[in-house]
């Protein structure tokens, strides 16, 4: 079966991801700017950085292939917050829900790994954006804040990178077929 890995990064840690899961695998990687490059095949993996809930270029990929309902889906969300917090997972699934296409969801498996970030290479419009969710976070009180939310108070203005290669471990184990990830809740 064929299977091909694109990935949607702005600033690295996604690509990371996808290189060394394409190291583990020998599988084919492309940056999701060359989606034609998965055209036909059976199986694509796709790991995007998520912003504002969305997954970096992941709709612009999907519709640049031809629709194959036969076609299995791992889509990895790489993000700031903790993917082992359960909110922030149901989070991360229901906004995807409700931006991919039904035959997409059908058949794909979903993986949540930890990235990184770093103010001081963030361009203008995402620094202005993370300036405005820090106001409105850091003046809720605790109880209130969520893991996004939590990692964004945290982490704001500094650089830090929680990649950890390791974690890929059950994406390469669903690709040998002896494992799976979660299937979406539709
Ligand atoms: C404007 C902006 C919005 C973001 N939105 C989210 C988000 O909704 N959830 C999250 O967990 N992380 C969010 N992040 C953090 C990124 O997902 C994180 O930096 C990720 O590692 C970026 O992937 P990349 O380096 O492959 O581009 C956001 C970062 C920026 C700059």
């Amino acid at each position: 079966m064929s299977t091909v890995i694109l990935y949607g990064s702005r600033y690295g840690t996604s690509r990371r991801y996808a290189q060394a899961l394409a190291e583990r695998t020998g599988l084919p990687c492309y940056p999701a700017a060359q989606a034609d490059r998965a055209e036909g095949c059976a199986e694509l993996v796709y790991v995007g950085g998520l912003y504002a809930g969305g997954v970096c270029g992941l709709g612009r990929a999907l519709r640049a292939l031809a629709p194959d309902p036969a076609r299995r889906y791992l889509i990895v969300t790489v993000g700031l917050a903790d993917p082992h917090d359960a909110e922030n997972i149901r989070n991360i699934r229901t906004a995807l829900q409700a931006r991919l296409p039904r035959p997409v969801l059908d058949n794909a498996r979903l993986f949540h790994l930890r990235g990184g970030i770093d103010y001081s290479r963030l361009n203008f419009a995402h620094r202005t954006m993370m300036r405005l969710l820090y106001a409105a976070a850091k003046n809720q009180p605790p109880e209130q804040q969520n893991a996004e939310t939590r990692a964004m108070i945290e982490t704001y203005g500094k650089a830090v990178d929680f990649v950890d290669l390791a974690t890929l471990a059950p994406i390469v184990q669903a690709l040998a077929g002896q494992g799976d990830g979660e299937k979406p809740q539709v």
